[in-house]
């Protein structure tokens, strides 16, 4: 395995093979990164995985300084997934010319659920990914439904734009007790953290209620964020939209997915269910 720094020395390594599938990140991998390289040798020979922690993406007071960088441990674990290269560029290299010109622009759907409390986050998401893909030159790119919105962002992005590279859905990787694995889970104290699973209980709960027959999006909503907020989260969202295109559900819609953001602490937490019913 090779940790390249440079966007010239990594399109030279991607002339030199055939089919690459590509694993953009952030760094401070846990088991739910390792399933998109896992997902990501399937499809091609050659596995490239971005670590760069987009500054672009993060808002005034969001947790850009204090996110994890662990380069040594996120290679070491790579090496064992089998991915071929780490491209691991330094700001300088992505963003030379201190202020990005040119961005992509998400349509309205960045404004909406994690948009509406995190201004620019699609923006800045939509951008990195695109200079990503002009630089990796991948044939695949994988990327995990734990982050819905991210993951149906990109994919109506390189449809709309007619992006060379095919996008594939990962499952969410979770920890025994359920919580969706995250970086950001690496912040909680040791009682937010067993209070952490609480969405995911909750997210079941309203599945199961879909499941029985319940169309009541709105009060199974409530209930949730009430029940949260009386354990001193503070809750950002609990929302059910269609699975397909994110709009509000509607009571003829038979592909669901039921989206929590919430903080515990200083630590927002975000997870998803689909329910196909
Ligand atoms: P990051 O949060 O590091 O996530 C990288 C990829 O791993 C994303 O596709 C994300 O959805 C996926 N992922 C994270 N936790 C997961 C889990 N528990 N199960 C399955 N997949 C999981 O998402 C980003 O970085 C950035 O926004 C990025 C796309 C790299 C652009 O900067």
């Amino acid at each position: 395995m090779q940790i390249i720094h440079t966007i010239e020395e990594l399109r030279a390594w991607r002339k030199s093979v055939g089919k690459v599938a590509f694993v953009p990140t952030m760094g401070n991998l846990h088991a739910g990164h390792m399933a998109l390289v896992r997902e990501a040798r399937k499809h091609a020979d050659h596995v490239a995985v971005s670590i760069f922690v987009n500054r672009l993406q993060f808002g005034q007071g969001e947790d850009f300084d204090r996110y994890p960088r662990t380069l040594q441990a996120d290679a070491a674990l790579l090496e064992q997934e089998g991915a071929e290269i780490v491209f691991a560029p330094d700001e300088k290299e992505l963003y030379p010319r201190v202020v990005q010109q040119y961005k992509v622009e998400p349509p309205a759907i960045q404004d909406e659920l994690c948009g509406a409390f995190r201004p620019g986050h699609f923006r800045g998401v939509a951008t990195v990914v695109t200079k990503l893909f002009n630089i990796v030159g991948a044939d695949v790119a994988c990327f995990g439904k734990k982050d819905y919105q991210q993951l149906f962002i990109i994919k109506s992005m390189v449809d709309d734009l007619n992006m060379p590279i095919e996008i594939v859905p990962v499952d969410t990787g979770r920890a025994e007790d359920g919580l969706a694995l995250s970086s950001r889970n690496g912040y909680l104290t040791p009682e937010q953290r067993a209070e952490a699973p609480r969405l995911y209980y909750h997210l079941s709960r309203m599945k199961t209620a879909i499941l029985a027959g319940e169309r009541d999006h709105a009060t199974l909503a409530q209930q949730t964020s009430d029940d949260l907020t009386a354990r001193g989260w503070q809750v950002d969202y609990v929302e059910t939209r269609n699975a397909d295109n994110l709009k509000p559900a509607t009571h003829t819609d038979h592909r669901l997915v039921i989206l929590i953001a919430a903080r515990i602490g200083s630590t927002r937490l975000i997870d998803n269910i689909e329910v196909f019913c």
